[in-house]
């Protein structure tokens, strides 16, 4: 069999787990997260998230990763527990449950790239959304999106997802940072930073029950920890990088990039008189053209297509690591050979995705119980196995390339201690609110119910 392909650069593997960081959770699904959980403060219980819970988790999955140089299931076996591997398992199977959906905004994404340019999009907003997110237009969409990460992701690691990620994520900074500095120079703009720095904590404080989770799953879902994906990154490294440096790079890198998003977007609605967020899943797609209509003709046209673009580089640079993260577990527990495996999996995912692409209610659906479910059970057991079952040789591979012998024990004391506690917390709030609450729950679909 060939051998395994690695990264060529150790930037190539910072650039492609940005790329898969940085999607449509910083800017379709944080905006709805945000407004439906009390505005301005959830983002600050967010980075909270982040730092406690996701950069510890984030390097518990890259050690698993290193260690076993093996896709996230065989990882397992390969650190001699293979008792383990439903973890894996379960990781790699959200890989394949959020790609269905993930895709179908992906879908809507490039529609609107084109939706744009003709001023379509602008014109009728909520009609626009209307027509495209549904049925038949938005099942098509969602094919052409599928194809093109199946391209990037057959072509490997080095020639596909490293290649196409050196290119993506620079670009995405550059065109954001220029739409950030152009919202800075509407009037009142002010009014829109403001927001950010308006915090009510009462709500939170009162809500904490759902607020927590929330906060949590969004932080985890916006670093892709929780899905195998990372631990199927980190496996293809060498041993000579630092593994918390590396973490801490895209971790910063990715709440930056979060950050320029929310600076472009909140001056553009809040100078609209526009809430941001409203609007659940369609906020992005229907209040950014409502405020981009009221920017004037070509003006709006060509700001809405750079911002369009960039969301959809995001989109594929992260859809293409869900589908690696299956892809890597066929190719390297099987022996399948990787194009027939991509193309295959690839039908399979998108026939899954048909029923989020035809209507909305089941994408919320897959999206509630792929981020409330199946993400945190995963970083349960990934927090317990690295914690408690690897010990010494997380140590050891957190040390190796670091040489941060006191930092990795902090950091597995944390895991074995605060984290899990938190981990077990969120499990506990999650599934109540799953199974037991009539309003919450998710058992059964929306439009089902
Ligand atoms: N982090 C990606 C985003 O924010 C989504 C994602 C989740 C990608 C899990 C891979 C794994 O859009």
């Amino acid at each position: 069999m060939a051998e395994r392909e690695t990264w060529t650069t150790r930037l190539g593997f910072i650039l492609a787990a940005v790329g898969s960081a940085v999607g449509l959770g910083n800017i379709w699904r944080f905006p709805f997260a945000t407004s439906a959980n009390g505005g301005a403060a959830f983002v600050i219980v967010t980075l909270l998230a982040v730092l406690i819970i996701g950069i510890p988790a984030l390097l518990a999955e890259f050690v698993i990763g290193r260690r076993s140089n093996t896709d996230a299931i065989g990882a397992f076996r390969k650190l001699g527990r293979p008792g383990w591997r439903f973890v894996g398992a379960i990781g790699v199977f959200a890989s394949f449950w959020t790609l269905s959906y993930y895709s179908v905004v992906g879908g809507w994404v490039m529609r609107y790239v084109l939706g744009t340019a003709t001023g379509n999009a602008l014109a009728t907003p909520e009609t626009y959304f209307g027509s495209i997110s549904v049925g038949v237009p938005s099942v098509a969409s969602h094919a052409v999106f599928m194809a093109v990460t199946i391209v990037i992701v057959a072509f490997g690691i080095e020639r596909g997802i490293e290649l196409a990620t050196k290119f993506m994520v620079p670009a995405i900074v550059v065109l954001l940072v220029g739409l950030a500095v152009f919202a800075a120079t509407l009037p009142g703009a002010g009014d829109g930073y403001a927001f950010l720095l308006n915090p009510d904590f009462g709500y939170i404080i009162a809500n904490a029950g759902s607020v927590l989770p929330a906060a949590f799953g969004q932080a985890l879902f916006s670093l892709s920890v929780g899905f195998s994906v990372m631990i199927t990154y980190a496996s293809y490294l060498g041993e000579d990088d630092s593994l918390p440096i590396d973490g801490l790079s895209i971790a910063v890198t990715n709440f930056a990039i979060a950050f320029i998003a929310g600076l472009v977007v909140i001056p553009l609605l809040v100078v609209q008189g526009l809430q941001p967020g409203a609007g659940g899943i369609s906020a992005t797609f229907v209040a950014i053209p409502t405020a981009l209509a009221e920017l004037g003709g070509l003006l709006g046209q060509v700001v809405g297509v750079v911002f369009f673009f960039v969301v959809l580089i995001a989109a594929l640079s992260s859809a293409i690591s869900l589908l690696e993260a299956v892809v890597a577990y066929l190719v390297d527990s099987f022996g399948f050979s990787r194009v027939p495996t991509a193309v295959g999996l690839g039908v399979v995912i998108f026939v899954v995705g048909i029923p989020s692409a035809w209507n909305t209610a089941w994408l919320a659906w897959f999206d509630g119980i792929g981020v409330a479910l199946l993400l945190p059970v995963t970083v349960l057991f990934v927090v317990l196995f690295v914690g408690w079952v690897l010990g010494r040789d997380a140590i050891d591979e957190f040390t190796k390339g670091s040489g941060a012998g006191w930092l990795a024990s902090v950091w597995l004391w944390g895991l074995r201690t605060v984290v899990l506690l938190l981990v077990v917390i969120i499990v506990a709030l999650n599934l109540q609110d799953l199974f037991l609450t009539p309003s919450g729950s998710y058992i059964i679909p929306g439009p089902l119910r």
